[in-house]
């Protein structure tokens, strides 16, 4: 059943109110049942380009999530040790700006290091991790409940791209709504989509409420190449398991020793891009049909964007949000940007 309000469509949800198996916290769980979309139809779609290119949101199968988790901690992948020390070494002051007892709303939940750093700083009084995968969101929702007992969790499964209104849950409207959005996952997004998102997530904050959002910054060409060119090989084996995923799933034939990992600093557009080059002519069957490759030809997988702090706090303005203060750390890596929702933009 759905019901419009405030210009959205409003899925309306009955909570499930669950615990861990042993004595566990409780915490509640809204099942939004997003629309995961057809895996086959869009492969095909993307494939079926002048330029072949398939959505980064298909790399996070259960060995693409381990493979991420690898990257995370290889030595040429700056960003998340960098936003992590930035959550130790600022929190303190994050929690001052933000203020504490308001509701605490995450866009994807992650493994939720940086958010446990934050929460043990903020105290919220509610914490709403909202995330496309309701298995691993339960078991998440779960381990946040039995750390923070004081903390209301409030899980809910949706499609965080889109448009959406929390559900209906008194106790939110008292408090002050602070978006969480870290990892830089927001580079992913091209520049329109990113306007958009953020347009979106000011709605979500309404009037006085706030975002916090972790962006990767422009800098040397050659400190963003090696992040994404390890030496060890696991962003290459990251990118390829694509292809991997593609087979299993959904009886392709490729051939992963045909075609190799390619990533480079596109400039002009500002962004880090992937691509899985064919390393010869070849044909592909994949749902009935036969893709063709030429040597050299590449299929996009990734556009990873970076922003420089006077870039980002004008596309935030142009979301709607007044940038209020942006933490950088000391070697000028990364940016974690506290963006406010004017008053203008209540939807009420
Ligand atoms: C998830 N996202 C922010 C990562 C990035 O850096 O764009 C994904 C990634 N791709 C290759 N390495 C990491």
């Amino acid at each position: 059943m759905n019901e419009r309000r405030h210009g959205f469509l409003v899925p309306v949800a009955k909570p499930e109110n669950l615990a861990m198996a042993q004595g566990g916290a409780p915490f509640s769980f809204y099942d939004l049942k997003p629309d995961t979309g057809s895996f086959l139809h869009e492969v095909v779609a993307g494939l079926s380009q002048p330029q072949k290119a398939l959505s980064p949101k298909y790399f996070y199968d259960e060995r693409g999530c381990a493979l991420f988790e690898a990257i995370c901690e290889l030595p040429e992948y700056y960003p998340t040790r960098t936003e992590m020390a930035m959550m130790r070494a600022h929190g303190h002051e994050m929690a001052r700006r933000l203020g504490h007892d308001c509701a605490l709303i995450e866009y994807g939940s992650g493994s939720g290091r940086k958010t446990r750093e934050l929460i043990a700083r903020l105290k919220p009084a509610v914490y709403v991790p909202i995330d496309i995968a309701a298995a691993q969101l339960k078991v998440f929702a779960g381990e946040m409940a039995a750390r923070f007992p004081a903390v209301h969790i409030v899980a809910v499964c949706a499609d965080y791209s889109r448009a959406l209104e929390l559900p209906e849950i008194a106790r939110f409207d008292a408090h002050r709504r602070i978006v969480y959005f870290p990892g830089s996952t927001i580079g992913n997004f091209t520049v329109a989509e990113a306007r958009q998102f953020l347009r979106q997530a000011c709605r979500l904050a309404r009037a006085g409420g706030a975002m916090l959002v972790g962006v990767d910054l422009k800098k040397d060409e050659r400190i963003l190449h090696a992040a994404y060119n390890d030496a060890q090989g696991v962003t290459a084996a990251f990118n390829l398991n694509l292809l991997t995923r593609i087979n299993r799933e959904l009886g392709a034939n490729f051939d992963l020793a045909a075609f190799r990992h390619h990533a480079f600093y596109n400039d002009g557009a500002g962004r880090i891009e992937m691509h899985l080059v064919s390393l010869k002519d070849q044909q592909v069957t994949l749902g009935g049909r036969d893709i063709r490759f030429r040597a050299d030809e590449t299929i996009h997988t990734e556009n990873s964007y970076k922003y420089s702090v006077a870039e980002f706090q004008e596309l935030a303005r142009s979301a709607g949000f007044d940038p209020e203060h942006c933490w950088v750390d000391s070697q000028r890596l990364f940016a974690i940007h506290h963006l406010v929702a004017p008053a203008a933009t209540t939807l009420a």
